[in-house]
């Protein structure tokens, strides 16, 4: 008999894979293997059973790494599960920043009382005109698995994709996205794009990359995209480049404090990989890696 502990709601898909040799129990104390989604553990105490932390996601950063290496608990994690659902995000948020979507919705919701609508929607092309990602250079830092998902769904859009990676080698990255162009440093990248989006882990040699100089490279009226974590960009260099008018928009899926309200953020509540599939997967993924290391000892996604 295994035990083990959901420390967030788990899409019931993964649970379902589950025989009856796996018993949930709500002590987490007394758990052999957690489940865990985005739940902070950095203050959490381990029982002395346990063994393995799945978590239903790519980024470990709400997990004590070190701590678990410390007592010789296994973490997996699910890289690539929910990929295609950030990637859809991403292509929403560049639209999102192209198209003013939402101003033209709010305009709708306001007037739609007065019934001047059909009579003022000339006025309100003219408002809510943007622009076009066809021809647009688009820069992706990070090739891994939504990187890449970016840039293949950016280049079927028409856009001019210049990639950026220092782990992955040029060879590689081809193969998966055939038509990349590959910039020969990130500031390469940051000077030449219309959009840059950031697909890295957050870690200490990537917090704060990009950062008041990154910036200064930029074109003016860049827009940038963040979907991986909030530290890689400093955020009050973005505020100051969103106030000054160098960046048109800064759309991100951390709803933080510092850049909630200011004008040109366009801040979406961490919904990259809130999707049934992308939900289903992850949960999938982690249980068939904690099942396989608690029957079998094998480790996958480590
Ligand atoms: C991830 O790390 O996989 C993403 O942040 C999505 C999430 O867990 O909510």
């Amino acid at each position: 008999m295994y035990k083990y502990h959901c420390l967030n709601p788990i899409s019931e898909v993964g649970l379902e894979r589950l025989t009856e040799a796996y018993v949930p129990v709500s002590d987490a104390k007394t758990a052999d293997a957690i489940l865990v989604r985005s739940a902070g553990m950095h203050d959490m105490e381990f029982g002395e059973n346990l063994k393995a932390i799945a978590r239903a996601g790519a980024g470990v950063n709400n997990i004590p790494l070190e701590k678990c290496a410390e007592e010789g608990i296994v973490v997996f994690n699910t890289p690539g599960a929910n990929a295609n659902g950030v990637k859809e995000l991403v292509i929403a948020g560049m639209l999102l920043a192209s198209r003013d979507i939402l101003g033209g919705i709010n305009w709708v919701q306001e007037n739609e009382e007065d019934g001047n609508i059909a009579k003022d929607a000339e006025k309100a092309k003219k408002a809510f005109a943007g622009c076009e990602l066809e021809g647009k250079k688009l820069g992706v830092i990070g090739l891994g698995a939504i990187g890449v998902l970016v840039a293949n769904a950016a280049m079927h859009l028409g856009m001019d994709v210049y990639g950026y990676d220092p782990y992955v080698s040029v060879e590689s990255a081809w193969k998966l996205s055939r038509n990349i162009h590959h910039a020969k440093s990130v500031d390469e990248l940051y000077k030449e794009c219309d959009y840059i989006t950031i697909h890295v882990p957050a870690m200490e040699s990537t917090k704060g990359m990009i950062d008041s100089n990154a910036i200064s490279l930029m074109k003016k009226d860049v827009v940038v995209l963040n979907f991986a974590r909030n530290v890689l960009v400093d955020e009050e260099a973005m505020v100051d480049a969103l106030i000054s008018g160098k960046v048109k928009h800064y759309v991100t899926d951390f709803p933080t404090p510092i850049v909630a309200g200011v004008k040109g953020a366009i801040v979406i509540p961490h919904l990259g990989a809130s999707t049934e599939e992308s939900e289903d997967n992850c949960a999938k993924m982690a249980v068939k890696e904690m099942v396989d290391y608690l029957e079998n000892g094998n480790i996958t996604n480590s």
